[in-house]
């Protein structure tokens, strides 16, 4: 019988494999971007109609996956699913350079869940021995195929298994990203993870290290006691939260911006709020998350706008990756038909809005605007020592 998950097929998958299909693979990459109905037609002079679906499949998710894999994306194999779980190449990497850089050899990995093999395939790149299990057949033989076609050889198994039974006491890591999808979407409770947590925190009590994938929502109680947590952001989109232990920082903070490398680890400083000064400092979604806005706005010799808010403001212009600055032109309280006079005034009629600690609804406010003219702005809604204000700023130089 075939197993499914959702339309990829393991039998069909399984022929992708044999030179036929790996024939069928190349014509449908071929045809990507054409009309679909086309494109069936055609294969299916030469082909089943079973494997011209898995064929055009394929090919249809190596074109999205180029996003997450670059180049990788044309040898590798997924499944819908396995694609939108699996982890970025770049944030794979800097994980993966982490875990190799706590060990003087290749370290042993198991990851407990592997999915598609976002993780394992970056892990065997930095040179780590990589057991690895999946739940799902079709998801296993998935994986495999992407370990045979990119992870050195020799360096990679992968088995279906359920996570619960594997043993992290025979490898020097535990790696673990749980699926964090329910029957009704994406799940922010990790007790809803799958494998479920206790299942993931009994294997990471077991382990010598751990390297837990979880989402950069998790709320800090989950957060275990011992493990650093890496909030990791991506060209300024939070990705993810790393969870550590073993690794020798329990208890810290971390974030971290990708693709530049830069890291910023919690040392306690706490901002003040203060006077609106010239700028305005828009702190990383990382930062935020990591709770670093104090170490952030020492950097910026700045003070926060509202002690219950992650804007800064300073007086200086300091460049760094930490945080977007925009210099501020009018502080207002919050008024529509205020913002709206001054907007008309100063003939501005683009703005990006942005907003923290504001309960405005920015469409409906774009609209509300009526904005008429050839100049462009910043606005931030947000509160001002508690009170409901804008600030319209420049907007800043291209990077
Ligand atoms: C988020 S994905 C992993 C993605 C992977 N890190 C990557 O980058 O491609 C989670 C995987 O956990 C698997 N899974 C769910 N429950 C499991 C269990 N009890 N044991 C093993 N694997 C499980 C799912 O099949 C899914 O493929």
């Amino acid at each position: 019988m075939a197993l499914t998950s959702c339309d990829v097929d393991l039998d069909a998958f399984n022929e992708l494999l044999t030179p036929r299909g790996q024939r069928a693979l190349a014509e449908a990459g071929e045809l990507t971007g054409a009309d679909p109905v086309a494109a069936a037609t055609r294969m299916r002079r030469t082909y089943d109609a079973a494997l011209t679906s898995a064929a055009l499949t394929q090919a249809g998710l190596r074109v999205r996956a180029r996003a997450k894999f670059g180049a990788d994306a044309g040898e590798m194999y997924f499944t819908p699913h396995g694609l939108e779980q699996s982890t970025r190449a770049e944030v794979a990497g800097h994980r993966a350079r982490r875990v190799v850089a706590a060990h003087h050899l290749g370290p042993r990995v198991m990851d407990a869940c592997c999915g598609v093999g976002g993780d394992l395939i970056a892990l065997a790149r930095a040179g780590c021995a990589v057991s690895a299990v999946d739940v799902d057949p079709l998801t296993v033989a998935v994986a495999r195929a992407n370990a045979h076609a990119l992870g050195p050889a020799g360096r990679v198994t992968v088995s279906v298994a359920d996570a619960a039974t594997v043993r992290p006491e025979d490898h020097d890591v535990l790696f673990a990203d749980p699926a964090r999808r329910t029957g009704r979407g994406r799940t922010f409770d990790p007790m809803a993870y799958s494998p479920p947590w206790p299942v993931v925190l009994d294997l990471v009590s077991r382990a010598a290290k751990a390297c837990l994938k979880v989402a950069p929502g998790i709320p800090y109680e989950f957060i275990p006691g011992d493990a650093e947590a890496e909030w990791v952001s991506y060209k300024g989109e939070v990705k993810e939260a790393t969870l550590w232990t073993g690794h020798g920082d329990g208890g810290g903070r971390r974030a971290t911006l990708l693709p530049g490398g830069h890291s910023l680890a919690a040392t306690g400083v706490q901002a003040t709020a203060g006077p609106v000064g010239r700028y305005v400092y828009e702190p990383d979604g990382a930062a935020v998350r990591a709770h670093l806005v104090g170490e952030v706005a020492e950097m910026v010799n700045g003070r926060l706008l509202d002690p219950m808010i992650a804007y800064i403001t300073a007086d200086d212009p300091v460049d760094t990756p930490w945080a977007a600055r925009y210099e501020i032109a009018d502080v207002l309280p919050f008024s529509l038909k205020k913002l709206r006079a001054t907007l008309r005034e100063r003939k501005i009629g683009n703005v990006t809005i942005k907003k923290r600690g504001s309960a405005v609804d920015i469409e409906r406010l774009r609209t509300d605007l009526r904005l008429n003219g050839d100049m462009s702005a910043v606005i931030i809604l947000t509160r001002i020592m508690d009170k409901p204000s804008v600030l319209i700023c420049d907007v800043p130089p291209p990077a």
